[in-house]
């Protein structure tokens, strides 16, 4: 309707030369007026010019007298002819129009107010101030003497207003075709697409998000560790068992039946099923002797070893378990070839939780078989895998783990936080786990374990972990994180 009313008058006329007046006078409102020239404009069908002219408006207040009247007006009008009360008046009118309106209607005489009450001291009054009010509201010139009073009771106030002046444009049509978007089969059975005008592609627009899964941070770094190990030429062991004997998580990793770590204060227990139903009895024969009284050189911890104890079911508390199954069924092939494995998955154990810790936790490990190895190769393999995670530097620290000896803390230096962090651990697996299992006697293993948790919080600079896993990570933050470019640089 706008539309019509621009082209139709532009046929006929040279110019509209203020859109203000030409939206008045149609009886339209300027805003929409606005949006079609804009876009009349963007097709070239019209020129339009921006002007600014400075125009009355209506305040508050202003636009409240414009509706209901002047204050003097409505309370002269709430007097009846032979007088009233000021309490009955006060109780006939609003509290504002009372107060404001008897002083401007004393002040022009239509009342008067005297002990005997209030009364009319004409018989009608016109409420020009209204009407005033309502002309500028229209955006109707007021003449400049009328204006006085308005601007003095700060009803109004000067603001530029935004026009434009029209004339055809390059592309003029008296009326604009609607673009089609799509060719149908009707367009096609009626034959009226030759007549049409399509719509050109617009190849820049933005288009909608799709809606498609997202990967979490953890399984960023995790595929761009799994890569590193496969450039490194690892293969991947198969961690697909979250419940585990305590005989592979501990036992065969000649962790004693005594040992704190053992105990349900620190693993997960299954209650069903409560233990596991078979085990390879030689070699658990064999693991029952170096426990209890050493075999291969070996003293063992010289204790009463309990089979009920090694076949409590549990929620792994390591992929070492998985590791440890690996080198058993290496040792079982007829001849050795040696072997890089890694593994990363979820691991359990029954921690307070707090802002680092969680109950759960992901897993990466690495392991080298090979006849020969040593303490350096362990080193140097180290070295190779932590850069290539961005982590340069490292220093080694000697610690203790039932199954390594010797065994070494990882810390690498952490550019951020200007100090020395814990990245992992690592070690050779000792005699007492490989040589039950049957690998020959000049294999040796180096291995290593690292969280996935501690690089993927570094890299994504996030400090609590309840951000990261669980129930309270933002899917916004999920959505919108970078990929990860370990491995890239
Ligand atoms: N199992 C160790 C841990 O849970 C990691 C590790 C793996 C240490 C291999 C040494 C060798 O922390």
């Amino acid at each position: 309707m706008a539309e019509d009313s621009i082209l139709g008058f532009l046929q006929n006329n040279e110019a509209i030369s203020d859109s203000l007046q030409f939206a008045a006078s149609a009886g339209i409102d300027h805003n929409e007026l606005e949006n079609v020239i804009k876009s009349l404009r963007g097709f070239e069908i019209v020129d339009a010019q921006e002007f600014q002219k400075d125009r009355w408006f209506l305040k508050e207040e202003g636009k409240t007298y414009a509706r209901e009247g002047s204050p003097e007006v409505q309370l002269f009008n709430a007097v009846p002819p032979d007088g009233i009360s000021r309490e009955e008046l006060q109780k006939k009118v609003n509290p504002t129009v009372f107060k404001i309106g008897s002083s401007w209607a004393v002040k022009k005489k239509l009342v008067e107010i005297g002990r005997q009450g209030v009364s009319r001291k004409v018989e009608y009054v016109e409420d020009k101030i209204q009407g005033f009010l309502q002309q500028i509201e229209k955006g109707e010139v007021v003449d400049e003497k009328d204006l006085a009073e308005l601007k003095n009771r700060k009803l109004i106030e000067f603001r530029p207003l935004k026009g434009y002046s029209l004339r055809k444009g390059p592309k003029y049509v008296s009326k604009r075709k609607k673009a089609a978007t799509d060719l149908t089969r009707e367009h096609l059975l009626r034959g009226d697409w030759r007549d049409l005008e399509f719509k050109e592609y617009n190849l820049s627009a933005q288009v909608q998000p799709i809606q498609i899964g997202y990967l979490q941070p953890l399984l960023k770094v995790r595929d761009a560790i799994q890569s590193i190990f496969l450039q490194m030429g690892f293969e991947e062991m198969p961690t697909n068992n979250y419940v585990e004997s305590s005989f592979w998580n501990f036992d065969a990793l000649f962790q004693p039946q005594q040992h704190p770590a053992r105990d349900s204060h620190d693993t997960f227990f299954l209650k069903v099923p409560s233990s596991t139903r078979e085990l390879p009895e030689d070699y658990v024969a064999k693991v029952t002797r170096v426990h209890e009284s050493g075999d291969y050189g070996s003293l063992g911890y010289r204790y009463k070893w309990k089979r009920e104890e090694a076949d409590k079911n549990l929620l792994r508390t390591h992929t070492t378990a998985v590791s440890a199954r690996m080198l058993y069924r290496l040792a079982q092939q007829k001849s050795f070839s040696p072997k890089r494995y890694y593994s990363i998955d979820r691991v359990f154990r029954n921690e307070a939780v707090d802002r680092t810790h969680l109950a759960e936790f992901h897993q990466i490990e690495g392991l080298i078989c090979d006849r020969g190895l040593t303490l350096g190769d362990l080193f140097g393999v180290l070295e190779d895998f932590f850069a290539r995670l961005g982590m340069a530097k490292l220093r080694f620290k000697p610690a203790y783990n039932p199954y390594t000896e010797p065994s070494m803390e990882i810390f690498s230096y952490h550019e951020g936080l200007k100090k020395w962090v814990e990245v992992g651990n690592s070690g050779m697996f000792r005699p007492e786990m490989l040589l039950p299992m049957g690998l020959p006697e000049d294999v040796s293993v180096i291995a290593w374990g690292l969280s996935l948790e501690r690089p993927t919080m570094i890299l994504y600079g996030i400090d609590n972990i309840r951000d990261l896993f669980g129930p309270k990570v933002d899917f916004n933050v999920i959505k919108n994180n970078p990929i990860c470019r370990l491995g890239l640089e």
